[in-house]
């Protein structure tokens, strides 16, 4: 799939904007705090419908106004979609198709993106939280059901949790409801974790090949997804549910205690390995780089694999992060299937040669200036 279009209105330090894009390459030029990454994450807004930078859509919204509206349109195999997202006081409102939608999980998944930012190599050194996340937004992306569960999960564990809560306070405690919120949270929780056992098989094995490939053999990538249930037990839902709800038995007493959930996905992990060693404490710098690079080529595949659609792939300043050999591999890997958005304040080196026929946006100051001649700068490669 590639974003034909968008149209940005009121959008962070964008009053308007109305930018057609390239299928392959698209270069967005300028110099610091113009809008390049504002206008990243506007395409990974329109597809998620939330930022990877804030967690407070009205950060979104032009300060000198209330409303902000991302709009643009994505061209799949099965036809053109059209898409828009409004921002205001009120709440953010999807539109597909120019119908609006009511829950956010029919909307999410009809345009999918990869981020690629110099964060994510917290992917491989961050915290816990840092992965799970990363698992929920891109298995989120590919499928809608464990988005659904994800936020079933969520919201019973608010309630489970003020429930574990309010019990510390009281004399008498009604463990009888408690099994049954502990009951739904745990059918919801197995769900997840059966679903992320099975996406990650899959990364895994395009992560492998692709990581193989960079250390030119020398490496080999496992994953393993580091969670209480036993290792036995991690199978079908029904039988990761009674391991949960068992598990919430066992630890009763040290939950009513604290006074929250101590299980469940919400705890769990994931751990990359490189050659048996986990490379977030034993990797080097290169092999912890190598990692975060293999798994986020690896989700292209993965989304290919899922949906039968290439995503869309927005780079923000990595490639002045990576060295030659990992430009090299990274830019061979996408060219001609990925269309790309890469975000540089000078287009130079190594990117400028591997970099064929690329479609160049200049950013200044919130105005986006298409750079018709696209040969200028010596970007281009004549074939
Ligand atoms: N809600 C907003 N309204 C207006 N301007 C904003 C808003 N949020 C951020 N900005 C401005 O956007 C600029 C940063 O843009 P950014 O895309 O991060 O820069 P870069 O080109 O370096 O990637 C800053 O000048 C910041 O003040
Ligand atoms: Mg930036």
């Amino acid at each position: 799939m590639y974003l034909q279009e968008l149209q940005l209105q009121h959008f962070r330090n964008y009053t308007a904007a109305n930018l057609r894009f390239g299928q392959g390459i698209n270069v967005l030029l300028g110099e610091n705090a113009q809008g390049k990454t504002n206008l990243l994450e506007a395409i990974y807004v329109l597809a998620l419908t939330r930022s990877h930078r804030t967690a407070n859509d009205h950060d979104l919204v032009n300060w000198q106004t209330k409303t902000a509206k991302i709009s643009g349109r994505v061209v799949k195999a099965a036809g053109t979609v059209p898409l828009e997202l409004t921002f205001s006081r009120q709440g953010k409102r999807a539109k597909v198709n120019h119908l609006e939608q009511a829950r956010l999980s029919q909307y999410v998944g009809q345009l999918n993106v990869i981020l690629f930012a110099p964060e994510d190599l917290a992917i491989v050194k961050g915290a816990p939280t840092v992965r799970r996340r990363f698992m929920d937004m891109e298995f989120g992306q590919m499928n809608p059901r464990y988005l659904y569960n994800l936020s079933q999960y969520r919201t019973l564990l608010k309630q489970r949790n003020r429930y574990l809560k309010d019990l510390q306070h009281k004399q008498k405690k009604d463990l009888l409801f408690l099994s049954v919120l502990s009951d739904q949270l745990a059918a919801y929780g197995a769900e997840i974790i059966a679903a992320r056992l099975g996406m990650l098989k899959k990364l895994e094995h395009w992560a492998q090949v692709i990581h193989g490939e960079i250390s030119q053999g020398r490496e080999e990538l496992t994953f393993h997804y580091a969670t209480q249930v036993p290792d036995d037990q991690l199978t079908d839902p029904q039988t990761i549910c009674a391991a949960l709800t068992a598990l919430y038995q066992k630890q009763q007493e040290k939950e009513l205690y604290q006074g929250t959930t101590l299980v469940g996905p919400h705890r769990d992990d994931l751990h990359f390995q490189v050659n048996g060693k986990n490379v977030q404490t034993f990797g080097s710098q290169g092999q912890q780089r190598t990692t975060a690079l293999s798994v986020k080529l690896a989700e292209i595949d993965l989304m290919k694999e899922e949906t039968g659609e290439y995503p869309v792939l927005l780079l923000d300043d990595v490639l002045s992060e990576l060295d030659d050999a990992r430009q090299t591999h990274l830019l061979t890997a996408i060219q001609d299937k990925v269309q790309t958005f890469i975000t540089t304040t000078s287009l130079s080196g190594i990117t400028r040669q591997l970099i064929k026929d690329p479609t160049i946006f200049q950013i200044t100051d919130g105005q986006v200036v298409a750079d018709g001649d696209k040969g200028s700068g010596g970007a281009t490669k004549e074939d």
